[in-house]
């Protein structure tokens, strides 16, 4: 039988993307150095939590900060405290956010709340999708890296104008900022910048952080201290969340001023794709260590391609490929520590036979 592409992906020494195998290794580095008399956390309370999301606050510039175990529970709760403070169950986001097509309407069906979609699936949130809203909501969210099309962004100023009208029209902000650290680079801001334009904020420390799972949700001491009820309400007050908050501060010490090396690598490597004729990443230019590649060919060529390439140059690329029409494919890449390892020259050779085997088949050879 033949291999298959994710069987190709996972035998590969190198990995163009992430920062290496999610294996139990990924936490046992993390706790290697901890002392094992250091005391859990107990339902939320406790020095290593407590300590945490203080850093975290101080990080955001916010008054206070909670950590939760998924960014799902906590941006559903942050959008649920905004429209009771409001007296509307209404918010607008994304079409494509997080919110609306990975958490199986969570949102809508455990809070009643009602969702305006801003924007066309295309492109990013704009001020004038806010002003051309007919009613108004209690809360827009914006994701930032827009990670469906790509990781995209908005200008700094056009974050500064939306916080400037929402202000002004009594709605509330929220960043989903899963990816918030990525971003900094592109806009040559701090954590704290970014998050002053912003009500409540909320992060990820699996992503390009890389830690095992958990999020933090920041804001006022007020909407924190309800986001605590809420993350009760929800079961997500586990009595030990530590391995967890032990493994986000880890990798957050390890990773977080990595990022421009990240952001850089993920520049490079798009130039590589976008040399190959029939290759496009989205966007062209990456604006943080994320992009999507697109081919104008058909998913099982571009499967055979890939699996071939990874098993000749041992570099992993992708494990799969998402069909969007019938000659159009795609698939996402987020850089991390995984590509500094790969000698260059390797890299180079394999475009070369990327290019050459996508030519072989546009021209039906
Ligand atoms: C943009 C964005 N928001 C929210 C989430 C939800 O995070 P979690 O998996 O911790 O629930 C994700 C996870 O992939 C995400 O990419």
């Amino acid at each position: 039988m033949a291999i298959t592409l994710r069987d190709s992906y996972n035998k590969t020494t190198y990995k163009l993307g992430n920062h290496g195998k999610r294996n139990v290794q990924v936490l046992k580095e993390a706790l290697q150095e901890i002392d094992g008399n250091v005391e859990s956390d107990m339902y939320g309370q406790g020095k290593i939590i407590g300590d945490f999301q203080q850093k975290m606050a101080n990080l955001f510039g916010k008054e206070a900060a909670v950590f939760f175990p998924s960014g799902t529970m906590a941006q559903q709760i942050a959008l649920r405290i905004w429209c009771d403070e409001k007296d509307l169950g209404k918010v607008a986001y994304h079409p494509l956010s997080h919110l609306e097509i990975h958490e199986q309407d969570g949102l809508k069906k455990l809070h009643k709340i009602e969702t305006i979609l801003l924007a066309d699936k295309t492109r990013v949130i704009e001020l004038e999708d806010i002003m051309e809203m007919e009613n108004g909501v209690a809360c827009v969210l914006l994701e930032l890296p827009q990670r469906e099309i790509g990781g995209q962004l908005p200008s700094f100023e056009t974050l500064e104008k939306i916080s400037r009208y929402c202000k002004e029209h009594g709605m509330k902000l929220h960043l989903d900022g899963a990816r918030l650290m990525e971003v900094l680079p592109y806009y040559q801001k701090t954590a704290a910048e970014v998050c002053a334009l912003f009500d409540s904020v909320y992060m990820s420390f699996y992503k390009g952080i890389g830690g095992v799972a958990g999020a933090i949700l920041a804001g006022s001491k007020e909407f924190t201290s309800q986001s605590k009820v809420w993350k009760r309400r929800y079961g997500g007050d586990l009595i030990s969340l530590y391995p967890y908050i032990l493994s986000a501060d880890y990798y957050y010490e390890k990773r977080a001023n990595k990022m421009a090396e990240y952001y850089e690598s993920a520049k490079q490597l798009a130039a590589f794709f976008n040399r190959c004729e029939g290759v496009q990443t989205l966007p062209i230019a990456p604006v943080s260590n994320m992009f999507h590649v697109h081919f104008d060919l058909e998913k099982e060529a571009v499967e055979t391609i890939l699996t071939d390439i990874q098993e000749i140059m041992g570099i992993g690329i992708s494990g799969y490929v998402k069909e969007l029409a019938e000659n159009n494919c795609s698939f996402e890449i987020s850089l991390g520590d995984a590509y500094q390892e790969i000698p260059t020259e390797t890299v180079r050779k394999m475009f070369g036979l990327l290019a050459e085997k996508i030519s072989e088949k546009r021209s039906g050879e």
